[in-house]
């Protein structure tokens, strides 16, 4: 017989069927035990008695997070044992047979509660126990359906999803590149992606016209609530469009996302509010400030674009000028000669999404002028010949044909913390880094085997490496 899950229980009553799943609780009564069975979907209760003797000594001995399968009788529970509570409540499964899958240790701690009073190391270290806990299972359900509603609707509009390399070069986002050594070319290395973005531009070369892409992007950069060293971006790249056409395909996404999948949520202002980055400083003392009218309100969801950045910042450590967002975003005067002259006065076409004071959207238009382009990696610092070696490959691919082009990428997880309440964006991933960039769970990063060591052509030096322990 096929197992079915605790939820499909009500619809079988007065047939046997199987379940599968963990000892959730048990409570033994001398002549009947109880077991409360768990499975992704919830509980259904599992009444077990002498009359079948061996699934009730094997119930007798089973504890919690046990893994079971019971074969037994649906029955209507008793008037007044109904528990509105459960989804399951009105029934309960008399046991026939229980087979034992597999016993489990005492956990190291409840999985009954939402877990924040719970160490966050300790929860790392045993996250798939911690993602047994419904809070954490919903926050992956919510993940999932989100992301597959981002799928569906930009598949609806006409959008492609293209893979991108992960072992490629780098491109500067304004973070430090996780870095891979090449084995078949010693002392030469990949880096992974800090975003997309040149890949995505040269998609729109090759003619794509509309791309996105569930990407992760890799920063080793400090992580902080809003911050890990690996993430997710709903990436988008579109040609022949304005900044206002792709701030409205955005838009429209994530109305459609709150009112579909989170409609008990209110947004605040629609269509989305346009400020001036100038403006929001001058007011707020922030780029991404928080606007709602009611902060006490959890469902109050206050989404606006800040647009018209800056194009270039003064980088003072390092006696430079660097581009606020990244070097291909388009300025909005294309006079090389007159961004030269005044740097820090260039706005940008550049536009923010903002939602409850974060930043959960980046994008610009791009500079696909190959001699501007140039200029403007000139004016960041570059010399000649670093400019061919950085970014030779893209601005040859823009002496072929290039349409003008922009996009914009959302964080996944930014964005998933705000609509579940959560106050990190740990609580949304799967299997976050620590605040320190550990993996304590799979114990990562870890030295290297020496022979994969010499393979790679590395040597390390072991007092650094011993440090970081
Ligand atoms: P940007 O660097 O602004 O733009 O990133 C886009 C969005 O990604 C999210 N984000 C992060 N989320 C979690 N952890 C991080 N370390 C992290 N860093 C960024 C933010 C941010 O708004 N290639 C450009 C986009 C473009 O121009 O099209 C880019 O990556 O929500």
């Amino acid at each position: 017989m096929n197992r079915i899950l605790t939820s499909q229980t009500p619809d079988h009553k007065g047939e046997v069927v199987v379940i599968a799943g963990w000892v959730h609780t048990r409570r033994d009564h001398g002549k009947i035990t109880f077991l409360d069975m768990r499975d992704r979907e919830g509980l259904v209760q599992v009444v077990c008695t002498p009359q079948a003797k061996d699934a009730y000594e094997t119930a007798q001995k089973a504890r919690t997070e046990w893994v079971l399968r019971i074969e037994g009788m649906v029955q209507e529970r008793p008037e007044g044992t109904k528990n509105p509570d459960i989804a399951t409540g009105t029934i309960e499964i008399v046991a026939q047979a229980i087979t034992v899958y597999s016993q489990a240790k005492t956990l190291p701690f409840a999985i009954d509660t939402d877990g924040y009073e719970i160490g966050e190391e300790k929860r790392l270290q045993y996250r798939y126990l911690d993602l047994r806990r419904p809070r954490l299972l919903h926050n992956l359900v919510s993940r999932h359906r989100v992301l597959q509603f981002m799928r569906d609707f930009l598949s609806k509009e006409g959008f492609i999803e293209i893979e991108t390399p992960i072992l490629t070069k780098s491109t500067p986002e304004g973070a430090r590149d996780f870095v891979v050594p090449s084995r078949l070319y010693p002392g030469t290395f990949y880096a992974l992606p800090q975003s997309p973005q040149q890949y995505k531009q040269l998609l729109q070369v090759a003619g794509i016209e509309r791309y996105f892409q569930i990407a992760r992007c890799f920063r080793d950069e400090d992580p902080r609530a809003d911050r890990q060293p690996e993430f997710t971006q709903l990436d988008i790249e579109m040609s022949f469009v304005t900044q206002e056409e792709i701030m409205e395909v955005i838009e429209r996404l994530y109305t459609d996302i709150v009112k579909t999948l989170f409609p008990e949520k209110r947004i605040q202002k629609s269509p989305f509010p346009r400020h001036n980055y100038k403006d929001v400083m001058e007011k707020y003392n922030s780029d991404k400030p928080d606007l709602r009218e009611n902060k006490e309100d959890p469902n109050e969801l206050a989404f606006a674009f800040v647009v018209n950045f800056p194009m270039f910042e003064w980088k003072k450590q390092e006696n430079r000028w660097d581009a606020v967002h990244h070097p291909f975003t388009r300025p909005q005067t294309e006079n090389i000669e007159a961004i030269k002259k005044d740097p820090g006065s260039i706005l940008a076409f550049q536009y923010d999404l903002v939602l409850n004071g974060y930043e959960i959207a980046g994008g610009s238009l791009r500079t696909y002028r190959p001699d501007l382009l140039a200029g403007v990696f000139e004016l960041m610092g570059n010399k000649k010949e670093d400019i061919q070696t950085k970014f030779g490959h893209l601005l040859e691919a823009f002496e072929y044909g290039v349409p003008p082009h922009g996009g914009i990428a959302s964080g996944l997880e930014r964005f998933l913390a705000v609509l579940l309440g959560e106050p990190n964006i740990r609580e949304v991933m799967a299997f976050p880094k620590t605040g320190d960039s550990r993996d304590l769970m799979m114990h990562a990063p870890s030295e290297l085997d020496p022979v994969q060591l010499k393979e790679l052509g590395i040597e390390t030096k072991k007092k650094l490496a011993q440090k970081k322990k």
